[in-house]
């Protein structure tokens, strides 16, 4: 995510902006920027691509811009490439937004968030002679903040709540006016903020770590407010431009708890922010309209162009590919293959030239996929990445890009990334089935709503997160586990014993549950953990007698199923229920109590959940 930042006050204000921003760097970027004004002066924009220490040299760490008044902001693109041009701060005047220097425009910004109708709003802005110079959300409602405030000539605050009554998505915004030296003025909604105050002094931030080293009294300013910050003051205002008025509240976390949020790890904060991932993703592939694909050139006659899918990817990435298979085969009926990216290198490739090859990736670094990509293209194969990282190398060289929106994933194992690119893999499933007339519009457009409601079923499953961690606590010394399943179950298993590898270093395997008795049930003996996936009507009581084969065995189960599947309590020694939904897209709730499973062992096993042994975040090499 983006990290924002202000402050005003009696003190130099870059240094405490460049200081507060390095509090940040844990959110990941890719450029940073600060505007600061030195009172009645023109504000200063000043930015730099790369690490923050290079705006700091920029700026001679803050010395040379001189100013008691100021905004930062470390960038993750998600609109426009990471490149200095799209590096807050924005200004709503014209093409100086891409160099340093004096803002001549009335209005300067920084903003954390993803404003989903900004191409509408940008239309209409150049209807009203706006010209734009970068590729981001964040110029256009800068803009449309300016274009409020001359068109009504009645300040800020009506500005800025004009603006939010138009705007749809989510935003942290941070606005300093020539026209009012020495304040800011803040906006939020969804995105998250906090605003502190010390005597004769005001800070603003995404997060509590940025402002804790000069202040613990904050407030928490709340959806579709705005507010006016002076030094040590801020009045707050509703829609209608009242004023309300906040508590403050004291912050007692330390530094580095703050940075989780209050989290343990930043896995299980992660795992939080699924909802939110997958939120933000599905808005940005599903409009008005339905499923639009047409951010990645994915149009219905390309799409309908395609006689078969190649998908490839490792690890996590790999299961999603596995999962879209059974669902993309079971909606579209076009056949799609899966490989390791690790294998598809070195095979011979039977691949046609109305193939699509798709690669997923969270970091879009991943060697093996990379290589796999470049292969594919080199046969003339069109290819589309599914990546996380914008302008990560693979999103660059791939034809087309679907950008899932989970923001920066900092724990080595994968969750919300994994389950934003299974979110974008289902939207592309759907209109695939659409565009090749297996599923009727009015069908799309259901299962896009049925898709739109998964975050708040993602955020039910793990109110359930209690008895998961009283059940890891007993299994936390297990020698062996079994993750069995059927079809979109089978994939689900996949992912579910591979958390539970990477960071509790219990041996586990993931079994396509009829294969169990071909061998690998041997292995099954007293107090074996074998967790069955049963979300799939038609073959869970298939899997129910695989698991009771195992019983028999001496194995303890537990069975992870839908609502209302009430029999598996029957056979299951402990049951797992997750909200029903289509059973196509169901894999995304069942695997939360995987991810919460694996998470709670690792815990209570004293392991570092974040950074599991000889694991990294990006294979980079072979
Ligand atoms: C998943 O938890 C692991 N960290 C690993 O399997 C990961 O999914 C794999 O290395 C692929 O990474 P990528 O998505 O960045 O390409």
């Amino acid at each position: 995510m983006c990290g924002i930042v202000g402050y005003t006050g009696k003190q130099e204000a870059a240094p405490i902006i460049l200081d507060s921003l390095s509090k940040l760097e844990y959110r990941g970027y890719d450029s940073a920027g600060l505007a600061v004004r030195n009172g009645t002066e023109l504000a200063e924009v000043v930015k730099a691509t790369g690490k923050l220490r290079n705006l700091a040299e920029k700026t001679d760490n803050g010395r040379s811009v001189p100013g008691d008044c100021g905004i930062g902001h470390t960038r993750w693109a998600t609109h426009g490439e990471p490149n200095q041009t799209n590096a807050h701060p924005h200004v709503s005047g014209n093409a100086k937004g891409s160099a340093s220097g004096p803002v001549e425009s009335d209005v300067v910004g920084v903003h954390n968030g993803i404003i989903e109708n900004y191409e509408e709003l940008k239309q209409k802005l150049v209807n009203h002679g706006y010209e734009f110079y970068s590729g981001t959300d964040t110029e256009v409602v800068i803009k449309l903040v300016d274009y409020y405030y001359k068109k009504y000539k009645i300040g800020p605050v009506d500005a800025v709540n004009r603006m939010m009554v138009r705007v749809r998505g989510s935003y942290a915004l941070a606005l300093m006016f020539k026209d009012y030296p020495g304040e800011i003025y803040a906006a939020r909604k969804d995105s998250p903020m906090i605003i502190g105050v010390s005597d004769g002094e005001s800070f603003l931030a995404s997060d509590a770590p940025a402002i804790l080293k000069y202040t613990r009294t904050v407030y928490y300013i709340g959806n579709m407010e705005c507010a006016r910050i002076i030094p040590g003051e801020v009045t707050f205002y509703d829609l209608n431009g009242d004023e309300i008025s906040l508590e403050t509240t004291q912050i007692t976390w330390d530094a580095e708890a703050a940075e989780k949020g209050g989290f343990e790890h930043f896995m299980i904060k992660e795992i939080h922010e699924q909802p939110k991932a997958v939120r933000d993703t599905l808005a940005s592939l599903i409009g008005e309209g339905g499923i639009d694909l047409g951010s990645a050139g994915l149009t219905a006659d390309f799409l309908d162009s395609l006689s078969s899918i190649q998908i490839v990817a490792c690890g996590s990435a790999w299961h999603v590919g596995m999962e879209a298979q059974y669902v993309i085969e079971d909606l579209a009926q076009v056949p799609v293959r899966v490989e390791l990216a690790s294998e598809f290198r070195y095979r011979k490739l039977l691949l046609t030239k109305d193939t699509l090859v798709i690669v997923i990736s969270q970091s879009g670094e991943t060697a093996d996929s990379l290589a796999a990509l470049r292969i594919a293209k080199e046969l003339g194969i069109p290819t589309l990445a599914v990546v996380n990282v914008v302008g990560s190398t693979i999103a660059r060289e791939a034809d087309h890009v679907l950008y899932t929106l989970a923001g920066p994933e900092i724990a080595v194992a994968t969750t919300k990334a994994y389950s934003a690119q299974l979110a974008a893999m289902f939207c592309f499933a759907v209109q695939l089935a659409q565009v090749k007339g297996k599923i009727s519009r009015e069908e799309g457009q259901a299962m896009a709503r049925e898709l739109l409601q998964l975050p708040d079923k993602m955020e039910r499953t793990l109110e359930d997160k209690g008895r998961i961690q009283w059940f890891a606590a007993k299994y936390a010394n297990a020698r062996d586990m079994f993750f069995i399943g059927r079809g979109v179950d089978y994939a689900v298993s996949l992912e579910g014993s591979l958390k539970m590898k990477e960071i509790s270093y219990i041996h586990s395997e993931a079994y396509a549950a009829g294969e169990l008795k071909h061998g690998t049930i041997s292995l099954v003996e007293d107090k074996t953990l074998v967790i069955g996936l049963l979300t799939q009507t038609q073959l869970m009581e298939k899997t129910i007698s695989n698991m009771t084969e195992c019983r028999a065995r001496g194995a303890y189960l537990c069975g992870i199923t839908s609502y209302g599947n009430y029999s598996v309590e029957d056979a299951a020694d402990f049951t797992i229920y997750v909200p029903k939904t289509d059973s196509h897209f169901v894999g995304s709730l069942a695997v939360i109590p995987l991810q919460l499973l694996a998470y709670y062992t690792s815990v209570a096993r004293g392991l570092d959940v974040d950074k599991p042994r000889n694991l990294a975040k990006s294979v980079t090499v072979e």
